[in-house]
């Protein structure tokens, strides 16, 4: 073959941090979505019909259907941790790496379920709105009362990366930390982080905050449902910025209306966006931040460079180096 050789093609479904636009374009002839929403499904499933390569986001669902219509694609690279939104039994099966983002924003998403930690706890969006709405009369003895962080007992539920972070923020506050985990934590995190591992429904009986940090599968699927709040303090605060799917809408909506919970601070919703007219928008103990958990700046050029190096790679017939389903690469998946 000679120097000639046409560039892959590659679709990006969104416009990222420039770094990882100019990443991509460097080594394949990249088309992208240049709307400020979400690309419409119709486009995407147009697209893939003739690309090798596919530079995803989490808004996207990459199912059956689409790899269907995408005979060339050979490479799916999400600038997300997160693969829930992708099939990725079905991509194995076609012999599709799928690369993804872990570790990258593992900080940047710890800042944020503290964020809404200390926001939730010492009601910051009331007192903001309060302030706003011209209520601030005077310094109040019982105005915006909220709840110590320090002394506090925080329930982590996943101890990932993810979940380690903020154990180690919460130390630094002062708090009491109980993680439950699907498996026993070795010792030596036991002790590096001083946590104390629990079951999880002694979890739920002992936090006074709960930060949510596993992946969505069928396991978690509504882990937190109405039995789930029944069984927590009265004056819990939960806080989730792991997926929406986590939590049964629903369930959690009557529990904070019914005050069987105090309080949710949610960076991710079920379903998501929040429609407008979504009964958790109307409660005054709900506060809702729009899946941001890893939008610094920096964090995010960070994961875009990081999902276009996975993209170029595995076009390139490397391995992928930050690839989800790497027994794709065992000789008797097919090609
Ligand atoms: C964000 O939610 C991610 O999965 O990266």
């Amino acid at each position: 073959m000679g120097a000639q050789m046409s560039k892959p093609k590659v679709y990006m479904t969104r416009r990222v941090p420039q770094e990882g636009m100019a990443c991509v374009q460097n080594g394949a002839d990249m088309e992208w979505w240049d709307g400020e929403e979400a690309l419409p499904r119709s486009v995407l499933l147009e697209k893939v019909q003739d690309i090798d390569g596919l530079y995803c986001l989490l808004t996207d669902t990459i199912d059956v259907e689409l790899l269907e219509r995408a005979p060339r694609l050979r490479v799916i690279s999400t600038m997300a941790v997160g693969t829930d939104h992708i099939d990725v039994a079905a991509c194995t099966q076609r012999g599709i790496p799928v690369g993804h983002t872990p570790g990258a924003l593992t900080e940047t998403s710890a800042d944020l379920a503290f964020a809404l930690l200390m926001a939730a706890a010492r009601r910051v969006v009331e007192g903001v709105d309060y302030v706003k709405a011209g209520h601030w009369k005077s310094w109040g003895p019982m105005l915006c009362l909220g709840q110590d962080i320090h002394g506090a007992t925080l329930g982590i539920v996943g101890f990932g990366r993810i979940g380690r972070a903020v154990a180690a923020r919460a130390r630094g506050f002062g708090m009491q930390v109980l993680v439950s985990h699907s498996k026993p934590i070795p010792e030596e995190l036991v002790a590096e982080y001083r946590i104390q591992q629990v079951n999880f429904s002694t979890l739920l009986q002992k936090s006074d905050f709960l930060s949510l940090h596993v992946p969505l599968t069928p396991h978690t699927r509504y882990l937190f449902g109405a039995t789930e709040f029944r069984a927590m303090k009265p004056t819990a605060m939960l806080i989730n910025t792991s997926r929406g799917g986590v939590v049964h809408s629903q369930a959690l909506y009557e529990a904070l209306r019914d005050g069987t919970i105090a309080y949710a601070a949610l960076d991710v919703t079920d379903p998501e966006p929040l429609q407008m007219d979504d009964p958790l928008l109307t409660l005054s103990n709900c506060l809702v931040v729009p899946h941001i958990a890893s939008a610094s700046l920096a964090t995010r050029t960070k994961i875009a460079m990081m999902a276009a190096e996975n993209l170029l790679s595995g076009l390139a017939g490397q391995q992928v180096p930050y690839c989800i389903n790497p027994e794709v690469y065992k000789e008797n998946i097919r090609k």
